[in-house]
Order: structure tokens, then C-alpha cells, then sequence
């Protein structure tokens, strides 16, 4: 019997730096196997919608110009449920025997999703309603899908947010002012810990740990009191007001709130509270482009080539990741029972922020 396989890779959720280069080391690899790999356009929709839409990706087209560009060369959706599917006349609909056809069709032999935590719920659901065989790879610049200890992209999005830092730092300084930078990450505080770290913020507000006001004032007063006149303050998307309230000014279709707007919630407290002038800095979908930096670049050439590996081995149902630096999977009803990862309060990485004095919330 033939080992020859037929594949498919597809990106699905939020775009982030790295996806590329997931894509490209998924077609490396198997095109040292003598495998044919087919690119689905937009997520899963590729293969439910008709015509399918898709492409034969050959490492040809992976000159290194790709690997270098953030986004995703076959585009993705982050929004819309498989199996209740509005479609353009207002009806809705299951897709997942369309989901299974256009597979049979293109005959893949098994399906690698290069989703965030969302992802491996939904098209996990889908792959498995719809027989078809599937590896994960997760990425996220959230960097919340669980097990893993990084998710694609999570590194470029903390690395812009440390920039923003170590820019708005001049001003805050040249200003004697208060700098609040909003940073991405859904419900968890990732993104804002480490870059709160990396940048030498004095607090850093994140969606898992309580706050007070009283906290936060308290922690600008003493920096005032040695002397210095400016502070950065981080704060994740998913923080809630003291009345425990998201803010947000929109609401998909669907539903789901999007964030933003508390970094200015916090600087208009600081400025009132402590009479020190206070500005807010939104970067939202900034955090989503730019060039993948070189972490998110090798983690996605190690998954590519491990989900590729699996497939070679039998597997199905896994999904890759990282820990302990090391290349491994796990079983992917595991990543898709725990949901999603969020910050534990006891991580090194909040004790590490508390030991240099930044205020991290109730301890
Ligand atoms: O999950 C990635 C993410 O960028 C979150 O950090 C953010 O809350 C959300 O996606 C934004 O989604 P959208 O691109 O739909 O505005």
C-alpha cells in the first residue's frame, strides 16, 4: 500500500505573525514525503462553501518572502458557527456534510488547523462530526489555548506591545505623566505580564486577578514619592470596572463583545484621583501584524513539521505544542475540554512583577 498522502492546512480564528511560517514548514515537510498538500481558503469554509475553495501549495511558492509576512497567505475567519451557518439569504444552515463532501473530494487523507483555542473547538467539533482526521496547531497572540506552553504569534504581539512601552516611556518622562497602554488578549493576561515585565511598567492590570483603585493610586503615589514624576501602566483588554463591567463600545452579530476602552478608563481615574496628567494608548490590531519575530518563526516551523510527522505516524485528533522547550502533542478532546488558558496568579511571571515593586492586583 502507498504512504503517499494527500493533505489539507487551513488557518482559522484572528490572524497573528507566524501563520506563514506554519504553513510553509507543513509544506516542507511534506513535500519530502511526496505528499501532495492542499491550501483551504478562510478557514473551514473552504471546503463547505462551492465551488471549493482552495489551493496545491508547493514549496516553490515559499521563496522565504513568506515566511517573513505576518498574516495569512489563505486567509481566515474568526467568526460564524459551522453547524448553525447564516447564510446570504438569511437561512441557516449545518455545514458539516458540505464540511465532509468537499474533504472527500479533494481527498484528504487528514486535515492540519492552525486555530487558537476557538479553533480547536469549533473545527475540532467539525473534523470529528465530519470524519475527518485532524492535527492542531495552536496560535494565538493570547497565547491562551491550553497545554501548550506557546501559541504562535504570542511573542511578535508582546514584543510590539515592550516597543509601545519603550516608546511611550520618552514621553511619559519628558511629560512627567502617567502612560496607560491597552494591550490585547481576550480574557488573559499574557500578553500584558510579560510585556509589563519587559517594559518596566509599574502596574499591570490583567483580566485573572482582582484590583483595587485604591491599589493602583497607592502604587503611583510612592513612585512620586522617589522622585519620579512619570509611570507606564499596562493594562489587558479583558479587565473589568470596579463595577465589574467590560468595556466595549461594540458587539459582533453574534453577540460577542469586543474590548477596549479601559486603558482610558484607568487613565481618567489616575488623572482625577492623583491630578497628574494621565493618556491612554489603544494598540489593538497592531499587535496582529509587523514581521514575525525569530520565536514565533522557529515555533511554527517545529509545529509545521510535527503535525506533519503525526499524520506520517497514524495520528489523529492531536495537537501540537511546546513544553519545557521541547516538541510534543497532546490529545485534543484534552485541549478541547479545558477551553482555554488563562494566567494562574500563582505563575513566576506575577510573583517575578510583584518582587519589582509593580502593583499586580490583590494578592
Ligand atoms: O484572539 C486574538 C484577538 O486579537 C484578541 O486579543 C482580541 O480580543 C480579538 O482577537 C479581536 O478580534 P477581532 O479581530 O475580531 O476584532
Amino acid at each position: 500500500m502507498s504512504n503517499t498522502k494527500t493533505i489539507g492546512v487551513l488557518t482559522s480564528g484572528g490572524d497573528c505573525p507566524g501563520l506563514n511560517a506554519a504553513i510553509r514548514a507543513v509544506v516542507h515537510r511534506a513535500a519530502e514525503l511526496e505528499w501532495k498538500v492542499y491550501g483551504i481558503k478562510d478557514g473551514s469554509t473552504g471546503l463547505a462553501c462551492r465551488p471549493l475553495a482552495y489551493e496545491e501549495l508547493k514549496t516553490e511558492q515559499f521563496d522565504g518572502s513568506i515566511l517573513r509576512m505576518s498574516g495569512t497567505i489563505l486567509g481566515t475567519i474568526n467568526k460564524g458557527d459551522p453547524f448553525a451557518y447564516e447564510m446570504p439569504d438569511g437561512s441557516v444552515k449545518d455545514l458539516t456534510e458540505n464540511f465532509s463532501e468537499g474533504a472527500r473530494e479533494l481527498g484528504l487523507n487528514a486535515l492540519v488547523v492552525i486555530g487558537g483555542d476557538g479553533s480547536m473547538q469549533i473545527v475540532g467539533n467539525l473534523c470529528k462530526k465530519a470524519g475527518v482526521k485532524m492535527i492542531g496547531i495552536p496560535k494565538t497572540i493570547d497565547n491562551d489555548t491550553p497545554l501548550t506552553q506557546h501559541s504562535i504569534g504570542f511573542a511578535t504581539a508582546r514584543d510590539i506591545c515592550v516597543d509601545a512601552l519603550d516608546r511611550l516611556y520618552a514621553t511619559a518622562a519628558s511629560h512627567h505623566r502617567v502612560m496607560v497602554l491597552e494591550v490585547m488578549g481576550r480574557d488573559a493576561g499574557f500578553i500584558a505580564i510579560e510585556a509589563a515585565i519587559a517594559g518596566g511598567a509599574d502596574v499591570c492590570l490583567v483580566p485573572e486577578i482582582n484590583y483595587t483603585h485604591e491599589g493602583i493610586f497607592k502604587t503611583l503615589r510612592k513612585v512620586q514619592e522617589r522622585g519620579r514624576s512619570h509611570a507606564l501602566v499596562v493594562v489587558a483588554e479583558g479587565v473589568k470596572t470596579h463595577e465589574g463591567k467590560n468595556v466595549s463600545v461594540f458587539k459582533d452579530d453574534d453577540g460577542t463583545q469586543r474590548y477596549g476602552g479601559i486603558g482610558d478608563y484607568f487613565a481618567k481615574s489616575i488623572e482625577k484621583e492623583l491630578g497628574i496628567s494621565a493618556r491612554a494608548t489603544v494598540l489593538g490590531h497592531l499587535q496582529r501584524g509587523g514581521t514575525p519575530e525569530p520565536y514565533d518563526r522557529i515555533a511554527a516551523a517545529a509545529f509545521g513539521v510535527h503535525a506533519v510527522d503525526l499524520i506520517a505516524q497514524g495520528k489523529s485528533e492531536r495537537m501540537v505544542g511546546m513544553q519545557n522547550h521541547t516538541i510534543t502533542d497532546f490529545d485534543l478532546e484534552d485541549v478541547m475540554s479545558i477551553g482555554t488558558k488563562s494566567l494562574d496568579p500563582d505563575n513566576y511571571l506575577v510573583k517575578t512583577a510583584r518582587s519589582l515593586g509593580m502593583y499586580v492586583g490583590e494578592e
